[in-house]
């Protein structure tokens, strides 16, 4: 079938985000430092064996007006001084209470922007966690940055410290669209950047783009796409700019007439994924693409696609993610626990006890199998209900009655060549990738019948 932005409307309905199972807007203030302890320890008998760790750096030397990060403008040295002080301290704590037979596979450093600070203190911080653990054969460490800050000796020291992933934020190539949204340029041509990245044997090298910011045009956004391929990056995301002025006030400094509507915001992500595909990256997610070879769509591939809040994984290299720095979002078997979001909060609570839990949410048993037939029809789109079970110890049944599962509520979706039911298994097509959220609200019992306080699923 050929998607058409008049398809997609009809599925463009109100509905969770699920990039976790239930969504952060169900964590909860009584879940508290005391919480996590028990979660800590638990944690270390369940799977996924492996550690992820996320470092979070909440500074920018600039402040884009479109960002939704939890960040804030670099102030002044002692501030950070101060804050990787506290990353040291938690790293500590939590430490104290992981069975340290278990491994390290991936630790994403994320923010703000992580390359902006001195990189003395990101080695700092990578020799603890070296202290306290030891890591798989092929770890991921992986680091977000904002080429504006990035020179040819910063690469060389970042493969140095130890990373071998990068994503790149570009955003959009045009300086005018730049402008409009307070962010400075690449300081080097980007192709020097990738290849300096290259040369260090960096993988999975990644291009973070955004559609629907100030000045873009359909074309436009074309052109970006266009120059993102011919650069040959390992990886390509496509982000929605989510548009929230009551929630980031830095939004409102853009002139909202200059912005694509939705409409316009549904043709640029068809012309996206048609130029991507056609130029041989493969969908991972409906924004995510990647190139053949590359370990995201091997995992696709072989329906061993994860996704973390960091972003997509594999199965192989992915754990429970221990978080540290302020807004962190642990991830355990059990339980998910946010840290404080302001700076300030999360430094004193930090300095007073070593942790800074602001918020979380303990799974019930049967939670954690929805969360696990959620998981797999977002990143692999397919639900075996038995294999689910072995996962989760209970049989196919248990997990259809669990996740209230009715196959009349899928039968719309088959009508539409979206998704198919093969020896029992439901399995989503490409094109039913396209309204995946939909799909797998079919999956979630728990789902709030008034679906206002979220997005619209496409
Ligand atoms: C932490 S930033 C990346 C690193 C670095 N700070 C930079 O800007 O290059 C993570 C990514 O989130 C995306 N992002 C930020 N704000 C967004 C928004 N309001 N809507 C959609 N995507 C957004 C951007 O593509 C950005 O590259
Ligand atoms: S997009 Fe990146 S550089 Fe810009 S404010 Fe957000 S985190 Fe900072």
């Amino acid at each position: 079938m050929k998607i058409t932005p008049e398809f997609l409307n009809k599925y463009n309905k109100t509905g969770p985000r699920y990039t976790s199972y239930p969504p952060a807007t169900s964590f909860t203030q009584d879940f508290k430092s005391e919480n996590f302890v028990p979660a800590l320890i638990n944690s270390n008998s369940h799977q996924p064996e492996n550690i992820s760790i996320y470092i979070h750096i909440p500074f920018c030397p600039q402040l884009c007006y479109f960002c939704g990060c939890n960040t804030q403008k670099f102030e002044s040295a002692a501030k950070v001084r101060r804050y990787i002080d506290c990353v040291l301290k938690e790293i500590d704590t939590v430490a104290q209470h992981i069975d340290k037979s278990r491994k390290v596979s991936q630790v994403h450093w994320g923010g703000g922007t992580p390359n902006s600070i001195n990189f003395d203190y990101i080695q700092e911080i990578m020799e603890k966690i070296g202290s306290h653990f030891s890591y798989t054969q092929n770890p991921e460490i992986a680091i977000e940055c904002s080429p504006a800050y990035l020179s040819v000796e910063d690469i060389d020291r970042l493969a140095t410290i130890g990373f071998n992933r990068v994503s790149l934020g570009i955003q959009d190539f045009n300086d005018e669209v730049l402008n409009a949204i307070n962010r400075r340029p690449s300081k080097l041509p980007i192709d020097q950047v990738i290849e300096r990245f290259r040369l260090n044997h960096f993988k999975g090298i990644n291009l973070d783009l955004v559609y629907g910011l100030p000045l873009q045009t359909l074309e436009s956004f074309r052109q970006n796409i266009e120059k993102a391929i011919a650069l040959s990056p390992d990886r390509i995301v496509t982000f929605s700019y989510a548009h929230v002025p009551w929630v980031n006030e830095n939004q409102k400094k853009m002139d909202e007439s200059t912005m694509a509507g939705p409409d316009l915001k549904l043709q640029m992500l068809l012309a996206g994924f048609e130029l991507l595909t056609n130029s041989g990256y493969e969908s991972i997610g409906m924004d995510h693409f990647a190139k053949p070879t590359d370990d995201l769509a091997i995992a696709k591939h072989n329906k061993k696609l994860h996704r973390n809040f960091q972003g997509y994984c594999t199965r192989e290299t992915t754990g429970q993610v221990y978080a540290f720095g302020s807004s962190g979002i642990s991830q355990l078997w059990g339980t998910y626990a946010q840290n404080k979001k302001n700076l300030f909060h999360y430094m004193e609570a930090i300095e007073e006890t070593g942790l800074a839990i602001d918020r979380g949410y303990s799974l019930s048993k049967e939670e954690i199998v929805i969360r696990e037939v959620i998981d797999e029809v977002m990143c692999n789109g397919i639900v075996d209900f038995t294999e689910i079970g072995k996962r989760v110890k209970c049989n196919a049944d248990d997990v259809k009655i669990i996740t209230g599962f009715d196959g009349n509520k899928l039968q719309p979706f088959i009508e539409d060549g979206l998704a198919e039911v093969i020896n029992d298994n439901v399995h989503v097509n490409a094109d039913g990738m396209f309204v995946v959220r939909n799909i797998a609200m079919l999956f979630d019992p728990n789902l709030v019948k008034s679906t206002s306080k979220f997005s619209k699923t496409v």
